[in-house]
């Protein structure tokens, strides 16, 4: 189901500038706040399970908003990506919550021999990312003392751009995977995982400058940027200013969180 997602050679030779990848600025943001929020159903969970003074390994961790809301309770977040530069955000972050900090830069599970268990591991919207999903579960739950907890959106985060890429390229994307594939194959894996579906509330980051959440949208789209205006027109009142920052996929959006023991 994920290979669907691909974008087609037609489309792809034609794309200006690389469709793929996220800016750093939206991570950051998106990890300020979260620490800045209520704690989401995901952090509660986790609460649950992580001891006073103990260790979070955050998994495909961006800028931390993960497990920087944990910050208060443990004395170590862990963060591994494979990108170098959102690694330094989570660092300056972590700092700043004054929570120690170490990173392991590379993908998971293929990272996962070099990096310490920890009492409660989180990994937060990555699955989407990972077509074999059976090895990267068991190695998260190999490095779970006590809890794994695994938050994604209820549908591809792509998937609200099904109009746009009709509307551009004439393409009709998949509407599969979904959270509950997800979880048929932590069943398959013989893991006992809770379920809590939940709405995000608008405040999951963006960016400070209109033309850069436009842009982003362009560049996924695979079109140059003289055609920022199309894309801005064809994005309607979806583009707006969310608690100060311009998003164009509102946190209004549904989100699942998944977790299980050690047993
Ligand atoms: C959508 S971002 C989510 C970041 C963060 N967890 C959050 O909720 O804001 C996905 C992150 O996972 C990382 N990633 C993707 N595939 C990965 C893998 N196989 N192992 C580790 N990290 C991965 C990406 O580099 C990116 O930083």
């Amino acid at each position: 189901m994920l290979r669907a997602w691909g974008i087609p050679e037609r489309i792809l030779s034609r794309a200006p500038e690389s469709p793929w990848g996220f800016p750093a600025e939206l991570f950051r943001n998106r990890a300020e706040a979260a620490v800045a929020a209520e704690a989401t159903p995901s952090a509660r969970r986790a609460l649950e399970a992580l001891p006073e003074g103990g260790t979070v390994l955050d998994v495909g961790a961006g800028a931390g908003a993960a497990s920087l809301p944990l910050a208060g309770r443990a004395t170590l977040l862990v963060g591994v990506d494979p990108s170098g530069e959102m690694l330094d955000s989570f660092r300056d972050a972590a700092e700043r919550a004054g929570v120690g900090f170490r990173s392991e830069r590379g993908t998971w599970p293929e990272a996962a021999p070099s990096v310490s268990s920890a009492d409660v591991v989180v990994c937060h919207h990555v699955v989407y990312n990972v077509p074999d999903l059976p090895p990267f579960v068991r190695a998260l739950g190999d490095h779970a003392g006590r809890r794994v907890v695994v938050e994604m959106t209820e549908r591809h985060p792509l998937a609200w751009m099904e109009d746009l890429w009709e509307r551009f390229w004439d393409l009709r994307r998949p509407h599969g995977p979904t959270a509950d594939d997800t979880l048929a194959v932590l069943r398959e894996e013989g893991l006992e995982a809770g379920r809590e579906d939940w709405v995000a509330p608008a405040s999951g980051g963006g960016f400070e400058r209109r033309e850069d959440a436009i842009g982003f949208i362009r560049r996924r789209l695979c079109l140059p940027a003289e055609r920022d205006d199309e894309v801005a027109e064809a994005l309607g009142d979806r583009l707006a200013p969310r608690t100060g920052l311009w998003s164009v996929n509102p946190g209004g959006g549904r989100n699942v969180t998944l977790w299980w023991d050690r047993s």
